[in-house]
């Protein structure tokens, strides 16, 4: 006999366990499938975000920085520290509890919605009267028939071609995540996010990093500006990034890998490293999901083909997250997750795509919602831009941090916002003010005549508001 529900959600990363959520607090009967599997074979909700990248990463970044603190930052401070010491295995197992805490978050928040959790693999059968049937294989063991579906099966780390990842010497993510000692040398394929986040733990740890680009651009995503800081603040704590490479053969062996790459000037090079993190990206996960049973759409890269409300091709079916088109980022897949249960429940569930943030956390942190100077000059936008530098902001000198800046974009009629972008300190949390302002379409001018607590880094925000103006006060 199969368990009937209103929506089963497949997938319970945050795209998933949000939708479920949501679709429990709108009066559905709910089913969340999920396939991960802890050291222990247990269920650990919370898909990538939660076991192999956005908190994961969070927890590395932060012990790493603190140890880089206590190395290099401490003295100026009038702080000695004598026999500083590094215990990788405490590190990488705090990490793992903290990962473990938001695992068990998730569960108990379905127990919470009273959404019926399924540990397993969840794929479609047939379409059925009213609904489809979906066949759960793993530790449950279980036929669901769903009136509506809810796909949020997320993304796989994107290997080399002819260079598989074997966790030991060539690590994705998720092995880069759980090195068990610092390696002498690393490498890193791959400047983008993965790049510049896993390169900056392991080179606070003590590794000797090299990141090998295949754009000429360093974060060509990034207003050029913020990402031209950036690079110089990178350059200066030895992030060794070669941009416009040719990656060659890549060999393993006992004692590593080597890379055969050709430089921006054409020459030959073998890099010899400890350890290689592959980070090019990553491709839509439709893996097990029999998806041919049911007639389901894919595009040439895999991903679910959706409409701009999450619609399949299929009546009754909706797909959410990294599995979709749009930007692989946690926020978003919650944002599709809740509006797909509101349109479910018949109500007019949105999402902004032009105020989605993007950060980026290393030291400095970069942080942006909007769109960057280039892409307002390639439209032909006319805009008027306010920097305001954290070396003139009481709160960054204080903390010791006085790297980057505030950028303001606006609309030079309207002065409507258009853009804010942000590296340095506290870049991931100042983002927020400069979100709300864009989705209420404040002005610069709204911004500048706000009140902000001093001494604060969000000043600078302000700060960045006048500027646009040419009416700064500190700076
Ligand atoms: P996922 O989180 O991938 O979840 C999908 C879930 O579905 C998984 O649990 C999977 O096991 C399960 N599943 C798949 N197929 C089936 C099936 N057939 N049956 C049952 N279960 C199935 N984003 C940010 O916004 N901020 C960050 O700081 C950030 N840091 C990151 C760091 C790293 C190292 C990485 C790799 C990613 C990071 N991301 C970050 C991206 C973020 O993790 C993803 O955008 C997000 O997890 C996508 O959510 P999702 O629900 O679509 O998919
Ligand atoms: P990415 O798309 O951010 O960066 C990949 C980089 O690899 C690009 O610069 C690309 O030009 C380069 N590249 C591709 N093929 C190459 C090759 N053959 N040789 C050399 N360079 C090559 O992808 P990444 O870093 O793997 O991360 C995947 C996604 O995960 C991100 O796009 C993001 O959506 C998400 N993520 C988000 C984080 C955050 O929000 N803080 C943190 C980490 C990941």
């Amino acid at each position: 006999m199969s368990q009937q529900f209103d929506v089963v959600v497949i997938g319970g990363g945050p795209g998933g366990y949000v939708a479920a959520i949501r679709a429990s607090q709108l009066g559905f009967k709910v089913a969340c499938i999920d396939e991960w599997k802890n050291a222990a074979g247990g269920p650990a909700p919370g898909g990538t975000c939660t076991n192999v990248g956005c908190i994961p990463s969070k927890a590395l970044l932060q012990s790493s920085e603190h140890y880089e603190q206590a190395n290099h930052h401490f003295a100026e401070h009038g702080i000695t520290v004598k026999g500083l010491g590094l215990d990788v295995g405490t590190m990488i197992g705090r990490k793992d509890t903290v990962v473990k805490q938001n695992n068990d978050g998730i569960l108990y928040l379905f127990k919470k919605n009273k959404i019926a959790f399924f540990h397993g693999r969840g794929s479609f059968v047939k379409a059925v009267e009213g609904g489809y049937e979906i066949q759960v294989a793993g530790a449950s063991e279980e036929t669901l028939v769903g009136k509506q579906i809810i796909i949020a099966t997320g993304s796989n780390a994107r290997a080399l071609p002819g260079t598989p990842f074997d966790e030991v010497n060539v690590l994705s993510n998720d092995g880069a995540l759980r090195l068990g000692a610092v390696p002498k040398k690393l490498g890193l394929i791959g400047s983008g996010v993965i790049g510049l986040e896993m390169g900056s733990v392991w080179r606070r740890l003590g590794a000797e990093v090299t990141i090998l680009e295949g754009l000429p651009t360093f974060l060509g995503a990034v207003d050029e500006q913020i990402a031209k800081e950036a690079k110089k603040a990178f350059d200066k704590q030895g992030l060794k990034i070669e941009l416009g490479v040719k990656v060659g053969e890549i060999k393993t062996s006992k004692k590593g890998v080597s890379v055969a790459y050709t430089n921006a000037k054409g020459e030959a090079i073998d890099l010899e490293v400890d350890k290689l993190i592959v980070s090019i990206g990553r491709v839509p996960n439709t893996m097990g999901l029999n998806t041919e049973a049911v007639g389901l759409q894919l595009d040439e890269r895999g991903a679910i083909v959706v409409d701009a409300d999450c619609k399949t091709n299929l009546p009754g079916v909706w797909a959410v997250g990294d599995v979709v088109r749009g930007p692989m980022l946690a926020h978003k897949a919650e944002e599709e997750g809740v509006a797909v249960a509101e349109r479910i429940a018949g109500q007019h569930g949105h999402v902004n795509f032009n105020t989605i943030p993007w950060v980026i956390y290393t030291s400095p942190e970069i942080a942006w919602v909007g769109r960057t100077e280039q892409q307002l000059k390639a439209d032909g936008v006319a805009y008027k831009a306010g920097t305001f530098p954290f070396l003139a902001n009481g709160r960054a000198r204080a903390l010791g941090d006085t790297t980057g800046m505030v950028k303001f974009l606006a609309d030079a009629t309207t002065d409507e916002i258009l853009g804010v972008h942000i590296v340095g300190p506290m870049a991931s949390e100042l983002i927020a003010e400069a979100v709300v302002a864009m989705e209420f379409k404040a002005s610069a001018e709204d911004i500048a005549r706000i009140c902000h607590a001093h001494p604060s880094l969000s000043e600078a925000t302000k700060e960045a508001a006048l500027a646009v103006d040419k009416r700064t006060l500190n700076f």
